[in-house]
């Protein structure tokens, strides 16, 4: 099989959790690795091995031997990295959430198809073969009629008005951090957007949304509860319930085990399925055959359905108020 070639653009956490999911893969090379610090580049491509290290981003993109780079930057940087990677020829994986806007998003996307240049958002939690499975199950009918979900997604993080998390500039706040999932999630079982979504948020201090509960209505009789945190653990699982029984997935944007319940609450059906690495691999196979098969767009998470997602997420936050200062 031919060989993947990768570049990672960012040092930060999960740019060090995707290089070891990369480490992990046959037929796929890590090659370069680019910090706005050559030194922190240095460190990076010692711990994990990497053949080139970059001291900007500029040079990462240039080098010859890179097919694809995968953009771990916070959320603010990522429409600057992506544009300047399809600039370039590379094809990108770009991490969530895809930018800050629909706007930009769109950008990016007429420029990749302009370039002829795959992209894909880096939406890891769809290829996970836990994920896969509860949509077979609700498919199967194994719940019968799915009429709620009730998925939250809150961590506590102390509170550092610099951090990525809380700092406006970086387009901070739990929507945009961790509230894409439960909204990507719904969507991605129910395959088909909402009709009403209703939403409140609480700001901090940096005037970014410490929580929110988003309710997201379907018209035939479905409710989804959704709620989201970077100050406060609120959970972590997501719950869907049926006429005919209901699906429990623990971290579910994570998953690597689900429960199938009868009406009852009588455990019928378990599956358990341990990441092969840390569960990034599972998006980066995905990116690894979709090059492979020169396609230019994932059918597994078309565009489409990233920009669904995000104009969701625009329409939350103008209903809030939430604009960033960069907007
Ligand atoms: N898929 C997941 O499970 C998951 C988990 C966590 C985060 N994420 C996403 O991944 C992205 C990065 O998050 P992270 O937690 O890894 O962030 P992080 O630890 O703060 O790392 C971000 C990296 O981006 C680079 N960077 C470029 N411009 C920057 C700027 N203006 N300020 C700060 N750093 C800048 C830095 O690398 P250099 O200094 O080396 O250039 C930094 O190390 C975000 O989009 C986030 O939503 C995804």
């Amino acid at each position: 099989m031919r060989e993947i070639k990768w570049g990672i653009i960012g040092t930060g956490s999960i740019a060090s959790k995707f290089a070891r999911a990369l480490n992990s893969m046959k037929d796929t090379k890590l090659v370069g690795v680019a910090s706005r610090n050559i030194n922190k580049a240095k460190e990076f491509s010692e711990k994990f091995q990497v053949e080139k290290a970059y001291g900007s981003y500029e040079d990462l993109v240039k080098d010859e031997e890179i097919d694809v780079i995968y953009i771990g930057t916070p959320h603010t940087e990522h429409k600057a990295n992506a544009e300047l990677c399809i600039k370039n020829g590379k094809a990108v994986l770009c991490e969530k959430p895809f930018t800050v806007n629909v706007a930009d998003s769109e950008y990016l996307i007429s420029l990749a198809k302009d370039h002829k240049v795959f992209i894909m958002e880096a939406m890891w939690t769809k290829f996970l073969p836990v994920t896969i499975k509860v949509k077979q199950w609700i498919k199967d009918g194994r719940i019968g009629k799915v009429r709620h979900f009730r998925i939250s997604f809150g961590y506590s993080s102390p509170f550092d008005p610099n951090n990525r998390l809380y700092n406006p500039d970086l387009a901070g706040g739990a929507l945009l951090d961790v509230g894409v999932y439960p909204i990507t999630y719904v969507v991605h079982m129910m395959d088909c957007l909402p009709d009403k979504i209703i939403s409140s948020a609480e700001f901090g201090q940096t005037q970014v949304d410490e929580q929110n509960i988003i309710i997201m209505k379907y018209k035939d009789g479905v409710l989804a509860d959704l709620s989201s945190s970077v100050a406060i653990e609120t959970g972590y699982d997501a719950v869907i319930i049926g006429e005919e029984g209901k699906l429990v997935v623990p971290k579910f944007w994570s998953a690597e085990e689900a429960y199938l319940y009868d009406s009852k609450n009588q455990l019928v059906e378990a599956y358990n399925e341990p990441h092969h690495e840390n569960g990034y691999e599972y998006e980066a196979y995905e990116v690894n055959r979709c090059l492979r098969e020169n396609m230019l767009e994932s059918d597994k998470l078309p565009l489409k359905d990233t920009l669904d997602i995000m104009r969701i997420m625009d329409q939350i936050r103008s209903e809030w108020g939430l604009v960033y200062p960069q907007e």
